[in-house]
């Protein structure tokens, strides 16, 4: 039905578009009574095989919904039931900001890919704990964090500090990205100087509280083997809970699309299909080359059931998706979610 209907019609608008009118109808759908108890039923499925257990928190499923989807805490409630063990909202700033120009979302149909260059557009964190406040399912709920884009590198701590502090009480874990490519200089900060601070900074906070959350630090697919091996020691040596893997790529090798078609989208990230062997590769590499101890969540082009077996088999204890969902739709996290069970 997605694939035959609905996909079809929302690919006749724009990208950014598209969303927009998926937020405004699926929350209209979901004010007439009993739609979630349809919803729910057609997708969550419950066996007792199929939870994860991650530390002190309980994932329902272990497929989540990735960062930049939900950017601003509208839709998590209703997107809880098509079937997802969490959602990550955000990525969140102090402040609101605007983004880029558009157009910056841009879909590659032959690769089933996007490129977005989005620029952290989101109406702030105070706006978006207040809509955390009201969340009505248990879904788990992730707090992606970053920095204005006014704020300079070197101040960077106290922007991740605010959205933490006051994030704290209404999301259940945290995750610091510094790999999104679309914040001019933000991927410096997986500099290992930089990132000690951060890191370091972060965590002195986090245990100052009662019961500290945990965190995990989401990386850019185009780091080095070697860069990857220091944040690996420094992720350990902080003591943080583990990685997301990863971020989109600024790379455009291996593209069905043509190349005027890419080099007139210009700059951005590139998620989806493209993006899957690399970030395996990754995964793959901390895993069992490296026998990291922290967690892994992998993401970055699971648009099938063998897709996402295979991040967990590279290692990785939870999935995300977020191009997937845009070209398989809905169905694809029930189609994981019995794959997990059945493994
Ligand atoms: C339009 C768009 C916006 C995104 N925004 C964010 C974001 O704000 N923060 C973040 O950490 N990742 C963001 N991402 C990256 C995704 O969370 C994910 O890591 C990446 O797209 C790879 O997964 P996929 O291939 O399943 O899409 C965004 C991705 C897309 C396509």
């Amino acid at each position: 039905m997605y694939k035959l209907l609905i996909k079809p019609l929302l690919f006749l608008f724009s990208p950014e578009q598209a969303h927009h009118l998926v937020f405004k109808m699926l929350k209209m759908a979901f004010k007439i009574p009993g739609v979630s108890t349809i919803i729910k039923s057609l997708y969550v499925i419950d066996d007792k095989q199929l939870p994860v257990v991650l530390g002190n928190l309980k994932f329902s499923s272990p497929v989540g919904l990735a960062a930049g989807f939900d950017k601003d805490a509208y839709l998590f409630d209703e997107l809880a039931a098509f079937g997802f063990g969490f959602i990550e909202i955000g990525t969140v700033t102090p402040r609101q900001q605007p983004g880029n120009p558009k157009p910056r979302l841009f879909r590659l149909p032959a690769d089933e890919a996007l490129i977005n260059r989005m620029g952290f557009n989101n109406e702030g964190v105070d706006a978006v704990v207040e809509r955390l406040k009201k969340r009505k399912s248990g879904v788990l709920i992730g707090g992606n964090i970053g920095k204005n884009k006014l704020t300079a590198n070197e101040d960077a701590l106290d922007d991740y500090l605010i959205c933490f502090e006051k994030l704290f009480d209404v999301v259940d874990y945290f995750v610091i990205n510094v790999s999104s490519p679309n914040t001019p200089g933000l991927r410096a900060l997986q500099e290992i100087g930089p990132l000690t601070k951060l890191l370091n900074g972060i965590q002195q906070k986090n245990k100052s509280y009662r019961n500290p959350k945990p965190v995990f630090l989401k990386i850019a697919p185009d780091l080095t083997f070697e860069q990857i091996d220091e944040i690996a020691v420094l992720v350990e040596q902080t003591k943080l809970n583990g990685l997301i893997i990863s971020n989109t790529t600024i790379s455009r090798d291996g593209l069905k699309t043509d190349t005027e078609t890419i080099e007139n989208i210009g700059a951005g990230g590139l998620s989806g299909k493209p993006l899957r062997s690399h970030s395996t590769e990754i995964i793959r590499y901390l895993s069992q080359t490296k026998k990291v101890k922290f967690d892994i969540i992998g993401v970055g082009g699971i648009h099938s059931a063998s897709d996402a077996i295979e991040k967990i088999e590279a290692g990785a204890k939870l999935v995300q998706l977020y191009t997937g969902f845009i070209y398989e739709g809905p169905g694809l996290v029930k189609k994981i979610n019995h794959a997990m069970i059945k493994r």
